[in-house]
């Protein structure tokens, strides 16, 4: 690989020039294997957000990161394979039933998921409030899990796109984390070296999500898209509303639970709502075409699968989930029409009362949390509940009754209130 040097690359791409494959290869090569130091991948990084990078070198970068590390490959398997990924949100907790209502339907669903960091929780720290659950798998026992089950949710391992974990590590603490080029590249690089054969994207828009507007979140979306498709993976994205949160609860083992309610037959309508568009989505990119998921969930046969998911990796699925020590009730302010509820306040208010965490690596609280009792369009009566906090260290609910003043309104019964559709936009 001919060798540059990393302030000739990062002057090119801060005076708007378009990098060669050449610097791209080489840059992201160097920077892995600790050759360029991370104040330069942070000016590179800084350069990127500021000036953008064409479709080809977004590709180029995509691969270099891909190539990094290593690559699955399920071709073993009897099953088509299908993946969801979502840009992240409050409350969603989809993935849960997804997986195991997927992988009832006939198609193996391999998910290598991530822990949250800030405002949005992450689907392992969800699925670790369940006793005994363990989010590390080897490679084989992911494998044997995938062909029996059909269904994995586990930690991705150190060696798929090394060069995105130090990357991604480097860009949250430099205010990078924002550049469409660096979002579509990173999860992109690690969804193809994963191998997946089909993948649906759920890119989140509104004020809980990292694109904040409809415009913004299409461009990431037809990225990604154009990613995927042109390294072999079917590859849709559906845009999806994350203005107000997910069904009804935030937090951990609030989230499981609700999780449970779903495949159970019940749960909040949004959520089951999702869960089955995404659903077939993916059954439709696996070539499923005929089955319906919505009678597959009626059916039990995704809670089936649900409980051999947990059981297959040590967790019990018939345990008790974790509860707070404390709950802090917020009542509704007067009697009316509830018309908002902001995403973000309600993220903010879960991950102060310690449902995530703040910096890598630190412990979040199972049953910490938020729950809402009412959901835009719903009538609310002055002094009845409106939200319970949930955690183990009262002197948390302070900061998160901080964090929520604002964000909800109660409007004169009769206001007019025109519902924000979930599913908002397809890119395919
Ligand atoms: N998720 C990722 O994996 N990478 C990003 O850059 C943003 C969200």
């Amino acid at each position: 690989m001919p060798a540059h040097d990393a302030v000739e690359v990062i002057i090119a791409k801060r005076d708007g020039a378009e990098l060669s494959d050449s610097q791209i290869d080489w840059v992201i090569d160097a920077y892995t294997h600790g050759e360029v130091a991370d104040e330069q991948m942070s000016a590179l990084a800084m350069a990127v957000l500021l000036n953008g990078m064409t479709r080809r070198e977004i590709a180029r970068w995509t691969n270099a990161m891909i190539a990094s590390g290593e690559r699955m490959d399920f071709s073993s398997l009897s099953r088509p394979t299908a993946d969801k990924h979502s840009t992240g949100g409050v409350g969603d907790k989809i993935t849960l039933p997804l997986a195991p209502l997927v992988a009832a339907c006939g198609v193996a669903v391999p998910q290598l998921s991530g822990r949250g960091l800030g405002h949005t929780g992450g689907t392992l720290d969800k699925l670790e409030s369940v006793p005994g659950w363990q989010a590390a798998l080897s490679r084989e026992a992911m494998l044997a899990q995938l062909e029996d089950v059909g269904a994995v949710v586990c930690a991705a391992g150190s060696g798929l796109a090394p060069a995105d974990k130090k990357l991604y590590a480097l860009r949250d603490v430099t205010g990078t984390v924002e550049a469409i080029p660096l979002i579509a590249s990173s999860i992109m690089s690690k969804k193809i070296a994963e191998g997946t054969g089909s993948l649906v994207l759920d890119v989140k828009v509104g004020t809980g999500a990292f694109m904040k507007d409809l415009e913004r979140a299409r461009e990431l979306a037809s990225t990604m898209v154009a990613l995927g498709t042109d390294a072999g993976v079917r590859t849709v994205a559906l845009l999806t509303d994350m203005s107000t949160p997910l069904g009804l609860t935030a937090g951990n083992a609030l989230e499981v639970r609700e999780s449970v309610e779903v495949l159970a037959g019940g749960g909040p309508a949004d959520v089951v709502e999702l869960t089955l568009a995404l659903a077939r989505e993916m059954l439709a990119g696996a070539g499923r075409t005929g089955v319906d998921p919505a009678e597959v969930l009626a059916s039990g046969a995704a809670m089936d699968c649900w409980r051999r998911m947990i059981s297959a990796q040590g967790g019990d699925p018939a345990a008790d989930l974790p509860v707070a020590r404390e709950t802090h009730v917020v009542t509704a302010p007067t009697t009316g029409l509830l018309t908002r509820l902001d995403a973000m306040a309600v993220g903010l208010a879960a991950w102060r009362l310690g449902a995530g965490r703040a910096t890598q690596g630190a412990a979040v609280q199972a049953g910490a949390g938020v729950e809402w009792h009412a959901r835009p369009g719903d009538l609310v009566t002055s002094g009845a509940p409106l939200l319970t906090l949930h955690t183990d260290e009262p002197e948390r609910f302070s900061r998160a009754l901080e964090s929520l003043e604002g964000g909800y309104d109660v409007q004169p019964t009769g206001t007019a209130y025109e519902p924000t559709p979930i599913v908002l936009d397809r890119v395919s």
